[in-house]
């Protein structure tokens, strides 16, 4: 039987705002899913919000505990920016906030599971967004402040960290609407000049880490990327090249910058988006250029890839040019969701052979980084005997393992998505991806251990499948 090599890291993965609840406990300030939640109930399918969610606030020891029990060794969780620095910056910085974290930091350690800390996973602090969000480039140094204070004080116990999560998909919160603050502005170009503002934020923590605390804390510091891994439709050249697209389009947006040679978007962005803009009688190109220093900053801002990969899709060249959620901006590409088994999310096809695939792509593309994948998993209706979830897990791993072994990737170590049944941004409740069931109804928010939880504890036992 084929085992995961014994360094290998089998972890979970959670995120702030969709787990802890206490929306404006001690301290907390407003948050952009807060607002959306408070506002817009109806743009959430079920119209629910995550005031209390899975009550994680309370709730982490019993949580971590569950961890330990399944003996997964590492736990990457997200901090919630506006609990630590309730306006978004550091002029004010609430103590509580610290201590909240300092606690569930501790009780990981106590546990010996390994923390892996992610700075911004979707929850900008709302006053952030009264200036603009991400389209303001002020945005850039108000993160570095943030991931600054970050491994200053929790450096010393945390050594895995991530940024961003997703960059790729928070940007549709300002151009197809589905996620917080749900903006439509890609009139503005706003797609470009978020991830342009992104980038350079990512960079700018990195150094920093680099600069003032690398050599005391020794710890890895990446960005968490994601994309679906793309086929052709047919093989005709046309397609093929539309599969090359779609990747860079996706996926190499954010990477190629930090993971090539060039340190730049990639080539067929910046050729096909500089083309487009002429065309349309911009100024300049929809596609903004970094500065010779940007460029120093970000190229090799990174200790390891993160990548979040869960479906592939199909793509083929969009030959009428039409525009619908299935192409993408200036990609000229057209995208299908596949004829793969369904999960709950239209989005997600049961395409194990596709993280395969991806993470050959990235070895070959980006000169073998060690990769992480940081988030892996499925949504179902919430069924406590989740034998599809099974099915799901273990075919990607085996596909993970195969990629390891017999395509030499460097692959580090694989995160579940992820522990507790969640808020699901606008899908609300009604998608579940936990390996442990939680009881909204009850007040106590009781949790269940799933099938696939046994599935999942057998699998760090023996690692193996
Ligand atoms: C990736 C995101 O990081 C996470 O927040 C989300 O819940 C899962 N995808 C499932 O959609």
């Amino acid at each position: 039987m084929d085992k995961f090599p014994n360094e290998f890291l089998f972890g979970v993965t959670t995120s702030s705002f969709q787990i802890e609840g206490a929306w404006n406990e001690d301290g907390k300030g407003e948050n952009i899913w807060d607002r959306l939640t408070h506002t817009r109930s109806d743009l959430i399918r079920d119209g629910t919000n995550a005031d209390i969610s899975c009550d994680y606030y309370h709730k982490f020891k019993e949580d971590i505990k569950i961890i330990k029990e399944l003996r997964l060794s590492a736990y990457k969780f997200s901090i919630s920016w506006s609990r630590i620095l309730p306006n978004g910056n550091i002029n004010y910085i609430n103590e509580a906030g610290i201590i909240y974290y300092n606690e569930v930091i501790d009780e990981i350690l106590k546990n010996n599971i390994i923390p892996m800390v992610t700075l911004y996973h979707y929850d900008l602090p709302q006053k952030l967004q009264d200036i603009g969000g991400w389209c303001n480039p002020l945005l850039v140094d108000y993160f570095a402040d943030y991931a600054k204070l970050m491994f200053k004080l929790f450096g010393d116990k945390v050594k895995w960290w991530t940024t961003f999560n997703e960059p790729s998909e928070m940007i549709f919160g300002y151009n197809e609407c589905r996620y917080a603050p749900y903006l439509s502005l890609e009139c503005f170009d706003a797609d470009y000049i978020i991830a342009h503002n992104v980038v350079k934020a990512h960079a700018k923590a990195y150094r920093i880490y680099d600069r003032e605390f690398r050599s005391k804390q020794q710890g890895k510091v990446s960005i968490i990327l994601c994309g679906f891994n793309f086929k052709p439709k047919t093989d005709s050249q046309e397609d093929k090249d539309a599969e090359i697209r779609a990747r860079q389009f996706t996926l190499g947006w954010f990477a190629h910058p930090i993971y090539s040679e060039q340190g730049d978007y990639p080539y067929v962005m910046r050729e096909l988006i500089d083309t487009k803009s002429k065309n349309e009688g911009k100024m300049k190109s929809k596609l903004p250029q970094f500065t010779t220093e940007e460029i120093d900053e970000i190229k090799g801002s990174f200790d390891y890839f993160a990548l979040n990969h869960y479906s592939s899709a199909v793509v083929s060249n969009n030959k009428m040019n039409c525009k619908t959620e299935h192409t993408y901006r200036d990609a000229d590409v057209f995208v299908e969701f596949g004829d793969w088994p369904p999960t709950a999310a239209h989005w997600c096809k049961f395409a194990p052979w596709g993280i395969k695939e991806q993470i050959c792509w990235i070895k070959n593309e980006y000169n073998n980084p060690p990769i992480y994948v940081t988030e892996n998993g499925c949504g179902d209706l919430g069924d406590i005997n989740d034998v599809k979830r099974i099915q799901f897990l273990k075919s990607y791993l085996e596909e993970v393992l195969k990629a390891i072994n017999e395509h030499k990737c460097n692959v580090i170590g694989y995160n579940i998505w992820t522990l507790l049944d969640a808020f699901e941004w606008c899908n609300g409740f009604r998608h579940k991806y936990g390996i442990v069931s939680v009881d909204f109804n009850s007040c106590n928010r009781e949790r269940k251990l799933k099938l696939s939880a046994s599935f999942v504890k057998s699998l760090c036992e023996t690692r193996s499948i």
